[in-house]
């Protein structure tokens, strides 16, 4: 993957020795508020012409709402944007973050290099680290574009973003929100950069090249399994789908130790990573399979968190396991009808080639159970089609078994307007998956798809704690929007960084 990642830089400024140094300032205005309010530190001129554009009400302060005000001059600043951040009363940080995002686009379609905003706004909402954090990432990951194969390409002329302060105390928490939110967004980033990535340059063998790459980066370590040696292991359903491709297949083990104090207590995060989904013999259409590059959205999240809870020193144990894979049509691929084994030992009878990922996941989940000791598990993969039916692209769907975890995930989810949605996990669902010729069937049937598969994992995750990401609707997007981007979004990197800083101890 050649690479030419530029990364804005943040920065804290204190507003005793700042004076007016970037092209564009950002003014955030809480609607139905009073300019004087505001620290501004601007001239006169300027401040009236604000006063006048908010007293003639042309620019309100609603939540999404921007105002340019171009001042036709070549001191700094140049242009001022006026924020719109809704009601102080009904402010969130997940409005807050598209906010930031829109007024970030607006000053890059306005060419600007530099810009500010003052954080003097911001007393008694909510901390100030979490509004740095939320801000911080918004800006990094607003100006995403995927234009590395094109030959020529639009660098984004951002490169500097200053947070005024009025406040020397102020100074650590707005300096953590700085680089937690960094750290994030370039997460989030990264994800979204092995998503959109092609099958034709990211494989098995180049995924776990990519992992390799991130480790030495942040410092977890990465072993690398091939062929023979995931043979060796036994992963006997993960190698079925992974047969009949020329790009052999790779076992990918991420670990993080962060808290040795707790060895017992190990978070086993396991990613789908199929680089790409034919459907095999049970082929799939053209216009189903031209996006299903995308397939190993869940390697793409787990990787990104990787790099987060490292980077930011996470007190938790983690392994990250993928079983990356392509799932081709070949001579001596697997077929509808045939009974294989796995892993773990239970046999799975295969009506659907294409529901291969629950193939690869089970082998995963065993092995990070079996080999790594991991006492918790998060799947996540984008593993049916189903999950768009019942929850579009808005959420993504969650099978589990454990209310707890649940609701440490639902925690995390807010903090990062990532949505989840928990689907039911009756005993009649798990009928549907049973077979008449082996223990399980890799299908169950037209109805419930997400549920079925992601009970088809949990018959393998023995008695631990453990949740099934679906993120086959969220991994992925048909337009650009506030901080996303045409097609890979990320989703899952920063879901699994909070939800595993929820189990911190
Ligand atoms: N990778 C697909 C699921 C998918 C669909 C991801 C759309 C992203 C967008 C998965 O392997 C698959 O093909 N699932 C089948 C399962 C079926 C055969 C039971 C599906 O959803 O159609
Ligand atoms: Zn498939
Ligand atoms: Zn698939």
């Amino acid at each position: 993957m050649k690479e030419k990642v530029k990364y804005m830089i943040l920065q804290s400024k204190s507003i005793k020795s700042y004076n007016n140094e970037a092209e564009t300032k950002f003014i955030t205005f809480f609607e139905d508020e009073k300019l004087d309010n505001l620290n501004l530190a601007l001239d006169r001129e300027i401040i009236a012409k604000i006063d006048f554009i908010i007293s003639s009400e042309s620019f309100k302060g609603k939540s999404e709402e921007l105002q340019n005000i171009n001042l036709f001059r070549n001191e700094c600043p140049k242009n001022i944007i006026l924020v719109g951040v809704g009601k102080r009363v009904d402010f969130t940080l997940s409005k807050f973050r598209k906010n930031i995002a829109k007024a970030v686009k607006e000053a890059a379609k306005l060419k600007s290099k530099s810009m500010d905003l003052n954080l003097d706004n911001f007393h008694n909402i909510m901390s100030l680290e979490e509004i740095v954090r939320t801000l911080s990432e918004a800006a990094v990951m607003a100006e995403y574009k995927f234009d590395k194969y094109k030959s020529e390409q639009k660098a984004s002329t951002l490169e500097e973003f200053s947070l005024i302060y009025a406040k020397e105390d102020q100074l650590e928490a707005i300096n953590k929100g700085i680089n937690e939110g960094v750290i994030l967004g370039q997460a989030n980033l990264l994800a979204r950069t092995l998503v959109n990535e092609p099958a034709n340059k990211l494989g098995p063998i180049e995924l776990a090249e990519e992992a390799k790459k991130a480790g030495v980066e942040c410092g977890f370590e990465v072993e690398i399994f091939d062929e023979a040696a995931i043979k060796e292991l036994n992963m006997q359903a993960f190698l079925e789908v992974a047969k009949a491709s020329a790009n052999p297949p790779r076992l990918i083990v991420m670990r993080y130790d962060g808290n040795p104090e707790k060895k017992e207590e190990i978070i086993g995060l396991v990613g789908k990573g199929l680089t790409y989904d034919s459907g095999g013999l049970s082929i799939k259409p053209t216009t189903s399979m031209v996006s299903m590059k995308s397939d190993m959205g869940g390697a793409a999240a787990v990787i990104g968190a990787m790099t987060a809870l490292t980077k930011l020193k996470a007190k938790v144990n983690v392994v990250a396991v993928v079983a990356a894979c392509e799932n081709m049509i070949g001579g001596n691929g697997y077929r509808p009808g045939d009974i294989i084994g796995s892993m773990g030992g239970k046999t799975i009878e295969v009506l659907n080639t294409d529901a291969e990922g629950r193939l690869t996941l089970v082998d995963a989940v065993n092995y990070v159970i079996e080999k790594e000791q991991a006492t918790k598990i998060v799947d996540i993969a984008t593993l049916t089609g189903a999950v768009l039916s019942a929850l579009g692209s808005t959420a993504t769907g969650v099978v589990t078994n454990n209310d707890f975890f649940y609701n440490r995930l639902e925690q995390a989810s807010k903090i990062c307007d990532e949505k989840v949605w928990r689907l039911p996990t009756f005993d009649e669902y798990k009928e549907l998956i049973k077979s008449d010729v082996a223990d399980l069937k890799n299908i169950g049937g037209p109805k419930a798809g997400t549920i079925t598969a992601g009970l088809f994992i949990g018959e393998f995750v023995q008695d631990k704690p453990w949740l099934h990401l679906d993120i086959a609707g969220t991994s992925w997007t048909e337009k650009d929007s506030d901080y996303k981007s045409k097609g890979g979004t990320g989703a899952g990197a920063r879901l699994l960084y909070h939800l595993i800083k929820q189990l911190e101890n």
